[in-house]
């Protein structure tokens, strides 16, 4: 005779439940919120159907122009930028959303519902590793508007990251993962593709106080300041009290790195140089949210002396460096930047 069948996993947790369970915690919520989130959670879906046929159709390769960053953009890169627009423009949840694809704001059209929220995002993160079939990601960042009504204005986005009522990252790699936070934990979802479903795979993100891998692109070493040298130099450092030398990981995917920085610990630095006295990456579409995510998970983002989520934003494009990770890690690195190590 044959055994039951056993069910080893006693709890499904989809995304769907878990943001809406989250919401039911605030008395007075409307359900826009956890209606924003959905919208995201398909738009990634439809981003993710394409991602895994690159290379099978012809949408793979670069375009003639390059984006406000000066990178090249690929076709995927548009296609996940328009589709997002297009699951969330309708929703009557949002009031304007920023893309790092475009040079201006992005309004809801006139004839839908104006909301509340504000969406900043970053398409396709790392979109240069397509083409070698490496992990790329879409990177979201959510505002309260602070204007009254109607149509979006730079200043609903222009917000710092401190007010961020949500941030997350869709990581398109081996497997589809959602990882998100509304400022109660970091909660991690893998998509079963055999039932289109995230399920709850990493409850409570926390990033070690401490890693051993750096992440950085070492190539520039020659045009970083002598602090930022020396900071790199004092890592490769044989050392056993302090686990050094630390290992080099670098993906050159931004939100993958952060992603492995996330649970393995330790630090992604994308520092300014004599090319790039900013860096290269962009506050409003990855800094900040990154910042978000790894502060909720313990950790530390910093622009190498300030709090990345203090900055004030001036501009949509701005660009800022990036020191992010372990919050030990972190803040050693500032120590070095300002000379005291
Ligand atoms: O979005 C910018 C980006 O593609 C990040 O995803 C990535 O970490 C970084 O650029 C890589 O830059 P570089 O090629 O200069 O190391
Ligand atoms: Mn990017």
């Amino acid at each position: 005779m044959q055994s039951p069948r056993t069910i080893s996993v006693l709890k499904f947790m989809t995304l769907e439940r878990h943001i809406m369970e989250g919401e039911l915690q605030h008395p007075g919520a409307t359900g826009e919120f956890s209606g924003l989130l959905h919208g995201l959670s398909l738009a990634a879906k439809l981003v993710w159907r394409e991602v895994t046929k690159a290379g099978l159709v012809n949408i793979l390769g670069t375009t003639e122009r390059t984006n406000m960053s000066g990178d090249i953009v690929k076709k995927l890169d548009e296609f996940a930028d328009e589709t997002i627009f297009k699951a969330m423009d309708h929703g009557g949840h949002l009031c304007v959303m920023a893309s790092e694809e475009n040079e201006d704001l992005l309004h809801i059209p006139d004839h839908y519902q104006f909301g509340k929220y504000v969406l900043i995002y970053d398409p396709l993160d790392g979109s240069g590793n397509i083409d070698a079939n490496v992990t790329v990601g879409t990177i979201f960042s959510v505002h309260k508007r602070v204007t009254q009504s109607g149509k979006g204005t730079l200043k609903d986005v222009l917000q710092p990251g401190y007010s961020q009522v949500a941030a997350g990252y869709i990581l398109f790699g081996s497997s589809m993962m959602f990882v998100y936070c509304t400022g109660h934990g970091v909660h991690g979802f893998t998509l079963d593709p055999t039932v289109g479903e995230f399920l709850l795979s990493h409850e409570n993100i926390t990033i070690p106080s401490r890693g051993s891998i750096y992440s950085m692109n070492q190539g520039n070493f020659n045009r970083w300041s002598p602090e930022m040298q020396r900071y790199v130099q004092y890592l490769q450092q044989e050392d056993k009290a302090t686990g050094r030398p630390y290992s080099l990981r670098y993906v050159g995917t931004l939100v993958a790195d952060v992603h492995r920085t996330l649970l393995y610990g330790g630090i992604y630095c994308y520092p300014g140089d004599t090319k790039n006295p900013e860096g290269k990456l962009r506050l409003m579409y990855e800094n900040n949210p990154l910042g978000f995510i790894v502060e909720h998970a313990g950790g530390a983002a910093s622009d190498g002396s300030r709090r990345i989520l203090d900055i004030a934003p001036t501009s949509l494009h701005q660009r800022t460096p990036l020191f992010i990770g372990s919050k030990e890690d972190v803040s050693l690195a500032q120590q070095f930047l300002a000379g005291k190590k």
